[in-house]
């Protein structure tokens, strides 16, 4: 009898989460039924929507997670068995199946069966050929609109989403520039991802670093954090710009009142578009979205880095310095 190794959601954090907000669990995996696979999960992604889903006076698309529920999150896995005539035995599969070491499925909750390029890992189906990715292709191209004369800057940028972002812009001939936390982030973000210049926002002064690096502001900003660094950039957006908000990293741990950004006259003064949108509202973009990231590694324009945690054991500790900043690139869990 095969066993489930599962991190349930235990009960809701106050601020950052600790690992007692979750349990870990030991079940016995039932017989599949027809048309149903049984998955062996190779790699966990961690995302910081998931805090969002633990409450806190968030949801995430509407959802949250009560106590006792399995952690939601994408898996990378292995079908060991199947009954289903269209999933072999040694596929691999993406889908939000939990924060767990096995899965059955009937095929209806996977995003998509992998059909892997050579010469691409498969934990970047998570990252930068995933949702990630395409979290990045998405708000750039659907939502932002970038064209190749535009100044694009990213905050994040040292994480898997804003790396991208700030690379597919460089590949389509924007001049980019990230906001990352301390010295050794930015140095990746500039010499590794190769963005034109990285602004450190834990250094006092980032309204003045921003008009060192770009004294002809900016046509495009996407947003992951939201708060105090989303109030710092506006001034240096250009009449006309847009802002992207694909997230609000800044406030997901936030007990007490939101941050009230104070700059927001500015959207009326440079008549700005500001448009926060989610990945899954655009899944029909996604098979384009994966072609052109895959391109893109395979040519190096696309670099992303990861940081993987090994065993399901260390997903609390991986998710929770994660929140903190302790990660660089993506952040996965390796689970066999
Ligand atoms: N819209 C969508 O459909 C969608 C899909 C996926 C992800 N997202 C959003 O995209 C954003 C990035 O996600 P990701 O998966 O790529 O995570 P990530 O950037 O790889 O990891 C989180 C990073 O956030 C930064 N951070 C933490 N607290 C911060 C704060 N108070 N202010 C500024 N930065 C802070 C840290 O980097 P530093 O050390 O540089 O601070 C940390 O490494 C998140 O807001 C996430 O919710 C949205």
């Amino acid at each position: 009898m095969i066993q489930n190794t599962q991190v349930l959601f235990r009960r809701e954090p106050r601020g950052l989460p600790t690992v007692d907000d979750f349990e870990i669990v030991e079940k016995s995996i039932s017989e599949i039924g027809e048309n149903q696979f049984l998955i062996h999960n190779r790699y966990l992604s961690l995302d910081p929507y998931m805090r969002m889903l633990m409450g806190g006076g968030w949801t995430y698309s509407g959802s949250s997670l009560s106590p006792g529920d399995l952690m939601v999150g994408r898996i990378l896995g292995e079908v060991i068995e199947s009954k289903n005539p269209e999933y072999q035995p040694g596929d691999h599969v993406v889908g939000r199946l939990g924060w767990q070491t096995h899965a059955i499925s009937d095929g209806s909750d996977l995003d998509f069966k992998l059909e892997p390029k050579q010469g691409i890992a498969l934990s970047a189906y998570l990252g930068a050929c995933g949702s990630t990715g395409a979290t990045a292709w998405v708000g750039l191209k659907v939502i932002a609109k970038v064209s190749r004369s535009d100044t694009v800057l990213v905050s994040a940028a040292a994480g898997s989403v804003g790396s991208a972002a700030g690379q597919i812009a460089k590949a389509m001939g924007c001049t980019v520039i990230g906001i990352a936390g301390g010295p050794e982030k930015c140095r990746v973000v500039t010499t590794d991802f190769g963005f034109d210049g990285c602004c450190d926002y834990k250094q006092a002064g980032l309204s003045e670093q921003l008009a060192n690096v770009a004294p002809d502001g900016f046509d495009v900003y996407f947003d992951n954090v939201g708060g105090e660094v989303l109030d710092a950039a506006l001034p240096h957006l250009n009449k006309g710009a847009r802002i992207a908000v694909c997230g609000v990293l800044s406030q997901y741990n936030n007990d007490g009142p939101p941050y009230g950004v104070t700059n927001t006259r500015l959207i009326f003064d440079k008549s700005l578009r500001i448009e926060g949108f989610v990945l899954s509202a655009h899944r029909d973009k996604w098979p384009s979205a994966r072609a052109e990231l895959e391109e893109l590694v395979l040519s190096g324009r696309l670099k992303y880095r990861e940081t993987i945690a090994e065993g399901i054991a260390n997903a609390p500790a991986a998710f929770i310095g994660m929140l903190q900043g302790k990660n660089l690139g993506k952040q996965l869990v390796k689970l066999t």
